[in-house]
């Protein structure tokens, strides 16, 4: 199939909390070669590494210093040409993460544009006079801090939409949009499978976000001329591979998404959208408690499904390394029984709508958030940015709710080890992990449930298998069938004359199912799959965070 990454599942790896081979607390590449026979098994056909390029450690990783050289701390280039050629054995594609919106500022690019005023890479960086003695313009970035900062050497400012020492490259540069795709071909013909691009589309900067004329600057997402460079970018480099892309893309409408991923744009295969996760922001953004209505859930995934049906493909995800576990944020960690359940009714839910699934590390164990006690328990350059705007210079939260709200939303809760045993070092590592591990590893973990077909795995590992045996779950065509339910979401998925109907209780109260009941009683009706034994249903209920999914002939 043409489209193979439409029937694929990807799973994610954060290389830094994967597996740690040579025992030094920080995961590596060695690591997760030995680890791919874990991941095959689940099912998953792709594998996205977060960045694995040598980097200036600010970011976690993405903020690269050398696009050419592997991260000392996760092993040499030998170690992946190994773990690429084991994946490929295990026929598990490489999907690497592409970080070129900025880079780090330890990058030679950087050293050398910043070194003068008439440096010969000067323009590869975006450099700007000062406004009245201060920066160009008030333009803030994505981690709590102004956009700009001052270096004293040329007396000018540099862009930087992420940490400062994340500077932002100047795409209007056709040298440096030539050095990405000469380096993106590199990694090409290594072998890798595809990319995963990091906020692609902040890479084209609007004439007033780079004015220095004191304004309030502007947002870079869906700039003027991103669609003429990613096309540039497809020319140059995807269309001479048989790969797989999905782009970064925050604050991205359903049209945006068929511009950059529709069946006939030449940009990319897929987006991921942000509009899922924003569903439970408030004033502050993702800095808050409050907790997601389903009807806005029902709301924005309605909206995706139908919009991009036969025009765009959706990619799906309830987690990443830049957002909370999906079962502390969207399920219930209450109990162990509604843990259980609820990650496996979210990941139904997810892995029966149109679109390719993205599982995270862990989420197939159903891993949860941490507990940070206080701001030495984290490591993410995200937070300690909010705690000092809101806590230290607006005062807005006291340190107690800024703690509350860390525990709840930071960037970290997905960032802590892959658990893989209950031992000490949770089977991740022998020494002192970079990061604490969750405490709760001596009952969530990959040894307890690899073999356990009712685990959260086993689950995972049976929904993955559905995907590849009815092509219904790929083509089917999306309906939402209770709009205003806050407690249930009901949609089916219909092609050649087949109904699939996914039942999901997003409570933690039983719920009647009688509006799906009737529609399985006119059918020939299979369950294909579902959380609670079958046998003890009664037909027109759902249990607390009960999953089902039919087929109607
Ligand atoms: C993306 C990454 C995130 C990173 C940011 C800057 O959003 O997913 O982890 O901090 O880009 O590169
Ligand atoms: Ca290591």
């Amino acid at each position: 199939m043409a489209d193979w990454w439409k029937k694929s599942v990807v799973y994610q790896v954060y290389p830094r909390s994967f597996m740690d081979a040579n025992g030094d607390g920080v995961g590596d590449l060695k690591g997760i070669t030995q680890k791919l026979p874990y991941i095959r098994d689940l099912g998953a056909d792709v594998v996205w590494l977060s960045p694995i390029n040598q980097s200036g450690g600010v970011d976690a990783g993405y903020d690269i210093s050398d696009y050419y050289q592997i991260e000392p701390e996760f092993g040499t280039m030998a170690d992946f040409n190994e773990l690429l050629q084991r994946a490929h054995e295990l026929g598990l594609k490489i999907v690497m993460d592409l970080v070129v919106n900025h880079t780090s500022d330890k990058h030679p690019w950087f050293q050398e544009s910043r070194s003068s005023r008439h440096s010969a890479k000067r323009d590869y960086y975006i450099w700007r006079n000062g406004f009245q003695g201060s920066a160009p313009n008030r333009m803030m970035g994505y981690f709590c801090e102004p956009a700009w900062e001052y270096d004293a050497k040329t007396d000018q400012y540099y862009m930087h939409l992420f940490a400062i020492g994340q500077p932002d490259l100047n795409w209007e540069n056709e040298a440096v949009r030539r050095e990405v795709y000469a380096m993106m071909n590199f990694w090409f013909m290594k072998g890798i499978d595809g990319f995963r691009l990091d906020v692609i589309n902040a890479i084209s900067k609007p004439p007033a976000a780079v004015a220095s004329d004191g304004g309030k600057g502007a947002n870079c997402e869906n700039g003027p001329r991103v669609h003429e460079y990613l096309r540039e970018m497809n020319r140059e480099t995807f269309l001479k591979y048989d790969c797989i892309t999905v782009g970064e893309t925050p604050g991205v409408s359903v049209g945006d998404a068929i511009r950059y991923a529709g069946v006939c744009s030449n940009e990319l295969n897929m987006i991921f959208q942000f509009e899922l996760m924003d569903v439970d922001q408030d004033i502050y953004g993702k800095w808050t408690s409050k907790r997601y209505d389903l009807r806005d859930v029902k709301r924005v995934v309605t909206r995706w499904q139908e919009g991009l049906y036969g025009k765009a493909w959706n990619s799906q995800y309830l987690g990443n390394h830049d957002q909370p576990r999906c079962v502390s944020r969207f399920g219930d960690t209450s109990t162990p029984e509604y843990r259980e359940k609820s990650a496996k009714m979210l990941a139904t839910f997810l892995h029966m709508l149109q679109g390719t699934p993205y599982i995270y590390q862990g989420d197939e164990l159903g891993m949860t958030n941490t507990v940070f006690k206080d701001m030495s328990d984290v490591r993410d350059v995200e937070a300690f940015n909010a705690y000092r705007l809101y806590v230290e210079q607006r005062k807005v939260f006291t340190h107690n709710e800024m703690m509350r709200f860390i525990n709840l939303r930071g960037r970290d809760n997905a960032r802590t080890p892959m658990q893989w045993s209950g031992e000490t070092g949770a089977g991740f590592t022998r020494a002192e992990p970079w990061i604490g591990i969750n405490p709760n590893h001596t009952q969530i973990n990959a040894k307890a449930q690899v073999n356990d077909p009712n685990s959260v795995y086993g689950y995972y590992k049976r929904l993955i298998r559905l995907r590849r045996e009815y092509d219904i779950i790929t083509n089917g065509e999306y309906k939402l069938i209770d709009k205003d339910n806050p407690c249930v979401y009901t949609y089916t998925r219909v092609a050649c004359g087949e109904t699939l109907l996914v039942l999901c209780n997003f409570s933690a109260v039983a719920q009647s199912a009688a509006h799906a009941e009737a529609l399985v009683k006119l059918r020939r009706a299979t369950r294909l799959i579902g959380n609670y034994p079958p046998e003890t249903a009664a037909a027109d209920i759902l249990r607390p965070y009960e999953a089902r999914v039919y087929l109607l002939e």
